[in-house]
């Protein structure tokens, strides 16, 4: 794989680091209710609501909101008051109304069954490449790509070194994607997560524990 200008990452590197992943989640993975669930609704649901928001405070709304809006219909037919009132304390409201209005397609036009495909997913209010790709891995199980802050941070870090993250998006796509072991997606994907927001973190990563330094071309970004 040729991934930075030039310098060869090769093979060997590339499945030795998501093998290490793998082995590192299944050690360390958070225990996140929206894991043990495939319904669609409430991965989109989860996902939704950890954009620009805590795991910790997500945690607190999910199952509240689940409560009141069980279902996608019941969603769908709720008054918007309503849904603002179960969003409160989450804020970025705008994405509450986006939910509520994809919520109200799915209904109408997909007879409250989720699309599948990509292309119908991205066309639903709110939902865009990250959030179509999570939710293809998380509740249909395909090995779909995500991409997200904190993904990105992760596979520029191992695997490019150097550059403007944000300006080399395309690439970081095309990276998640070719990443994924065959059939993994959904633990692949889901072990970048816990591994960004516990490990290689933003700021002062605890790079010296981390089992892939080996494999990675930023180390050592800290010493901690
Ligand atoms: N952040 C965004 N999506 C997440 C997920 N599924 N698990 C943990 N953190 C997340």
């Amino acid at each position: 794989m040729n991934l930075d200008h030039g310098r060869k990452f090769d093979g060997s590197q590339t499945r030795g680091w998501r093998q290490s992943l793998l082995v590192w989640y299944d050690r360390n993975r958070r225990d996140l209710p929206w894991r043990s669930d495939r319904d669609p609704y409430r991965v989109w649901l989860s996902e939704i609501m950890l954009q620009q928001t805590r795991v910790a405070a997500v945690l607190e709304h999910y199952h509240r909101f689940l409560q009141r809006f069980p279902t996608v219909q019941k969603l769908a037919s709720a008054r918007e008051s309503s849904v603002l009132a179960a969003w409160s304390g989450l804020g970025y409201y705008r994405r509450a109304r986006m939910m509520h209005a994809a919520a109200k397609v799915i209904v109408k036009k997909h007879g409250g069954k989720f699309p599948g495909e990509v292309a119908e997913l991205r066309t639903l209010p709110g939902i865009g490449r990250y959030t179509a790709g999570a939710i293809r891995a998380f509740a249909f199980r395909e090995d779909a790509p995500i991409l997200d802050t904190n993904v990105m941070r992760v596979l520029h870090r191992v695997f490019v070194g150097r550059g403007d993250p944000k300006k080399q998006k395309s690439a970081l796509w095309n990276l998640s994607e070719a990443l994924i072991p065959k059939g993994k997606g959904y633990d692949f994907n889901q072990a970048l997560m816990d591994f960004g927001a516990m490990v290689c973190t933003a700021r002062d990563p605890y790079c010296l524990l981390c089992p892939m330094k080996d494999f990675c071309k930023t180390y050592p970004f800290t010493a901690r």
